[in-house]
């Protein structure tokens, strides 16, 4: 359990925001309550009365120091990310604290590790950018397929998605990585992200039991591409998505995630299931759980807790996998994440 210490989050009323603060809450930690906006703050504290909100704003980087005074660590729930990492980054290394963000951006998270990863380190904080469910868990899972092996052929990530209402943030962030691909799509490979006009491939993948196979849009590139390369000597990583949940996505009038249980979440379900090949030699693993957003909340606490709490490989700006015992941070999760790890597959 959390120590009692305080742990900032920044846009603390959104969606994932408030999954956030309440796994906070659940953990034995004391959520500062963050966000531009005072009128949503305000409504936030009444649903829990006692806890401190601050308005801060990414354009001061005076109200950004004052939000964090006191926190132990920083998780930034608020994107676009373009917008919001940068700035709360250089806040957190001011304030000499690590910072963790649920980014699924490919280029927010590009910027984040090019632009930390000396002072970062220089300064023997944490940084973790894509600590959430796109980006953080396919790395922690890749991570642990690849058990013993340091380097592969290939990494495939396949989202099973039973649908995908997306927020508001979701899309807003669809749009300005959009932009900032000038409308281009963009696919990790021969080592590097390449930009391109190519249809998308749709094709069919063998999800293990019960989902079984699916109908998948190929080259639908999700955060994955930036952490699992990160720190795994790999050239190929493509992710899928489900055609159905990509549909979803990009319905003109996308509805938003509906609550269905005391939690919070959404009916929505998923099963990542990553397959990682080297040579001859083929290893896969799954997680299956209970919506996408909800899910993010404990892995960007989960990292929060392992952080302050000395359980780290490294330093500076890196990816789940590289900060964390993937196999011990991935179990610890059980009452979110079920595991499936074939036989033959280090776990
Ligand atoms: N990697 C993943 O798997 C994963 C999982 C969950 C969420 N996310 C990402 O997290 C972000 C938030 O998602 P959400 O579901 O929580 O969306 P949401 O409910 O729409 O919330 C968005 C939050 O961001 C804040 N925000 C946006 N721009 C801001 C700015 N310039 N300055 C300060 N705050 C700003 C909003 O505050 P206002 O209301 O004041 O605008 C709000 O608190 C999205 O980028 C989403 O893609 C990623």
């Amino acid at each position: 359990m959390g120590s009692g210490q305080n742990v900032a989050v920044f846009g603390a009323y959104g969606h994932t925001g408030r999954f956030v603060v309440a796994e906070l809450i659940e953990r034995g930690y004391v959520p500062l309550l963050l966000g531009r906006d005072q009128d949503k703050l305000v409504a936030l504290v009444a649903a829990h009365p006692g806890l401190a909100a601050r308005q801060a704003s990414v354009d001061d980087p005076a109200s950004l120091d004052r939000a964090l005074d006191g926190a132990a660590a920083v998780i930034n729930c608020a994107g676009p990310f373009a917008t919001t990492a940068g700035p709360l980054v250089e806040a957190a290394l001011r304030a000499g604290i690590p910072y963790v963000d649920v980014a699924a951006e490919i280029e927010a998270n590009v910027d984040t590790f090019a632009h930390f990863a000396d002072r970062a380190r220089a300064a023997g904080t944490v940084v973790v950018p894509a600590m959430a469910f796109y980006g953080g868990l396919g790395d922690l899972l890749v991570t642990t397929a690849m058990g013993d092996w340091t380097a592969a052929d290939e990494v495939h990530v396949a989202y099973g998605l039973s649908s995908w209402h997306p927020t508001t943030g979701t899309l807003a962030s669809g749009v300005v990585s959009g932009q900032r691909r000038g409308g281009r799509r963009v696919r990790f490979t021969g080592g590097r992200l390449e930009y391109h006009d190519d249809a998308l491939p749709t094709l069919e993948w063998p999800f293990p039991a019960p989902l079984g196979p699916q109908s998948v849009i190929g080259e639908f590139t999700m955060a994955d591409v930036v952490t699992v390369p990160s720190h795994l000597d790999v050239r190929e990583v493509r992710t899928y998505m489900t055609a159905k949940a990509a549909a979803d996505l990009g319905a003109s009038d996308p509805s938003a995630p509906a609550a269905v249980d005391d939690r919070g979440r959404s009916a929505q379900t998923f099963v990542v299931d990553v397959l990682v090949r080297s040579g001859g030699a083929e290893r896969r693993v799954a997680a299956t759980g209970q919506d996408i957003y909800a899910v993010s909340a404990p892995l960007a606490v989960e990292a929060v807790d392992r952080i302050l709490t000395g359980r780290t490989r490294t330093t500076g700006v890196a990816s789940a996998g590289a900060v964390f015992d993937a196999p011990d941070f991935l179990r610890a999760l059980s009452t979110h994440l079920s595991l499936h790890v074939p036989a033959g597959t280090r776990g």
